[in-house]
């Protein structure tokens, strides 16, 4: 069977590698993929505008795929998943309707209030006066987010009312996130431990995966600006299996039998970020995908196949469905470009040396191929990620991997993980 994976990050590359071991693949293509994909066995990119998704049919109708694993969340936002149901092509994601629960926050928070789903008390403005005067009422600090998609950058916690007001000004007046700005959410400030839960979905069923948790600050120590994530790392302690049953309870059935109620039931990747304390669990957010980069220490633990899971949830089979896990730790360590997740530059040639070690696996994201050398192309260019037989082996692994990479420009995190070793 061939498979088709969208997307071009450090997640696709290790879902389409995990794809790839499946015997029954006979091919896995990634539209458009990166220099790492390129290089995989059994896998090779496909020049597709992700955006266009007339020419993805027109691909999968070509070279009979039967399966397409949608990676990120813009194309689940603008429905390339009910377009290729429509079209008769099997694709893993949810609907257009279910992804707003990660493109709108306004849809995502009345969403959590009508199912009775935990949340920080909020409100929605569209409008920059109206959100400016609701300031005056409430306490400090808070929260203003962008209500469309902003990479994980579109979230501003503010100290102060007049933070908060520069806040809403970069977000309505400047424009700072474009047209996600132009309808805000302003909520409670919550404290506690974060964590997140991914699951796969199939309507009425969840079947959550290991736990895993990511490093979303830029800088050591968890301080500095909010990234898409600059490294994560599997099991994570924090979810105790007390803790799974409640998440499991409060959060994931009400969130899928709501959906259900509303007529557009879930399939794919569901992620919830939360915030734990004293047991209590509030939701942050919601993703309508997998999450980069947890999904890499997350592949690299799986031992039975994704492509049998993600038809298992298609095919309404999940129940039935077991999933084989390794027992070891894992950890991944995002290498980026200076600057980001601000400005940074691109096109640096990366230079490799070999690695030996079987159970380490250097995922490309922000890479290139040119004149058959590999350069950078992105924020987050690679995640090094290994198993070992505790998370501080995972640890010592994966930065051995990184020692191994180098361009102009490279750092990471020197301490990722340390949230699971503390
Ligand atoms: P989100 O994209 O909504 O998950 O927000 C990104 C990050 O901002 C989260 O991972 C939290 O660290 C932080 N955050 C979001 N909402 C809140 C909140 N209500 N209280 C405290 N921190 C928050
Ligand atoms: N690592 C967080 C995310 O994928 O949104």
């Amino acid at each position: 069977m061939k498979v088709l994976v969208i997307g071009s990050g450090g997640r696709e590359h290790a879902l389409a590698w995990k794809a790839a071991q499946d015997e029954s693949v006979e091919h896995v293509f990634v539209a458009p993929g990166n220099a790492g994909t390129s290089m995989e066995d059994k896998v090779s990119n496909i020049p597709l505008d992700i955006n266009k998704f007339e020419s993805i049919k027109n691909f999968c109708k070509n070279k009979n795929i039967e399966l397409v694993i949608i990676g990120p969340e813009k194309p689940l936002v603008d429905g390339l998943s009910d377009y290729l149901e429509e079209n008769g092509i099997k694709s893993f994601g949810p609907s257009k309707y279910a992804s707003q629960l990660e493109g709108s926050k306004t849809f995502s928070k009345n969403f959590f209030i009508k199912h009775g789903i935990p949340t920080a008390q909020y409100a929605s403005f569209s409008n920059f006066y109206d959100a400016v005067s609701h300031l005056k009422k409430i306490e400090y600090p808070t929260v203003v987010k962008a209500d469309g998609l902003a990479s994980g950058k579109g979230v501003i916690i503010c100290e102060n009312r007049s933070d908060a007001e520069k806040a809403l000004k970069s977000m309505f007046k400047e424009k700072a996130f474009g047209r996600a700005g132009r309808r805000v959410v302003i909520e409670d400030f919550l404290e506690g431990e974060e964590a997140s839960f991914i699951a796969v979905v199939s309507k009425d069923k969840v079947l959550p995966l290991v736990t895993s948790q990511d490093h979303k600050p830029v800088g050591e120590g968890d301080v500095g600006l909010n990234t898409g994530g600059m490294g994560a790392y599997s099991p994570a302690p924090i979810v105790s299996e007390e803790l799974n049953k409640k998440i499991m309870d409060e959060v994931m059935y009400p969130t899928i039998n709501g959906l259900i109620k509303e007529g557009h039931p879930y399939l794919g990747f569901l992620y919830a970020g939360l915030m734990i304390k004293d047991n209590e669990i509030k939701v942050l957010e919601f993703n309508c995908r997998f999450g980069d980069p947890e999904t890499q220490p997350i592949m690299i633990r799986l031992k039975s196949s994704l492509v049998e899971l993600c038809l298992s949830a298609i095919n309404d089979n999940l129940d039935a469905h077991n999933i084989d896990w390794s027992n070891k730790h894992s950890c991944g360590v995002v290498i980026a470009s200076d600057g980001y997740p601000e400005a940074y530059e691109s096109n640096k040639e990366v230079l490799f040396d070999s690695n030996d070690d079987p159970e380490a696996k250097l995922f490309h994201a922000g890479t290139k191929l040119q004149d058959d050398k590999v350069v950078t192309s992105g924020g987050r260019v690679f995640c090094a990620t290994a198993l070992g037989t505790d998370l501080k082996e995972a640890q010592e692994k994966a930065y051995n991997l990184v020692k191994k990479v180098d361009f102009d420009g490279a750092f990471y995190r020197k301490d990722i993980g340390f949230k699971g070793i503390k």
